[in-house]
């Protein structure tokens, strides 16, 4: 492990951070590295993917689409409106541009909010980790945490299920790749 590569990279990305996000931060690439070592993923990238995880999401949204024309990236309908959304892409594109990480690395950012259908060990576990983390806490989290290191596909589909009630509840449009990102989990877990 190159603890001076991370230590720089943490120094960087987390000065890009609101201070009250850092806790999250170190709990989720704690979490990704125990992850990694239970799922045989590489643990460096694990921890790499959770130190930028989050680097754009300050950024309200009017930055966040600026951040969309610099880097190329085209919103869709429902990402245009949602920062929450947005910091995912642009984070994706900060951690290559800027931070110079591999691009399996840069799609576990890209896909840390919503998930998508047929993710990567290294995806799914970015997903959970930053849902999972030490620092939340909300009913029915420590089922899923346990879940993490039993059936990660399990896990995963737990997490989706709970955003996706969440929202429900909040009146917030979830995006498709959500709801395709559970079926598709459904539908291998039906077929295996
Ligand atoms: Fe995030
Ligand atoms: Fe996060």
């Amino acid at each position: 492990m190159n603890t001076e590569e991370l230590e720089k990279l943490r120094e960087s990305a987390y000065a890009m951070l609101k201070p009250s996000r850092i806790a999250h931060v170190a709990g989720c690439e704690e979490t990704a590295a125990r992850l990694a070592e239970r799922w045989g993923e590489n643990e460096l990238d694990a921890r790499k993917a959770a130190i930028v995880h989050d680097c754009t999401k300050k950024e309200p949204l009017q930055k966040q689409l600026e951040l969309c024309e610099v880097y190329g990236i085209k919103p869709d309908s429902i990402e245009k409106e949602s920062s929450a959304l947005l910091h995912s892409k642009t984070g994706a594109a900060v951690a290559k541009e800027k931070f110079g990480l591999s691009d399996r690395i840069c799609e576990a950012v890209k896909w840390h909010t919503t998930g998508k259908p047929d993710m990567t060990t290294l995806e799914k576990i970015i997903y959970l980790a930053d849902f999972i983390e030490p620092t939340r806490a909300f009913p029915g989290l420590e089922e899923v945490r346990a879940f993490a290191f039993e059936d990660l596909d399990r896990a995963v589909s737990m997490a989706m299920t709970m955003s996706l009630e969440n929202m429900k509840d909040r009146g917030i449009e979830p995006h498709p790749n959500t709801v395709n990102a559970l079926s598709f989990i459904k539908e291998k877990r039906d077929t295996a």
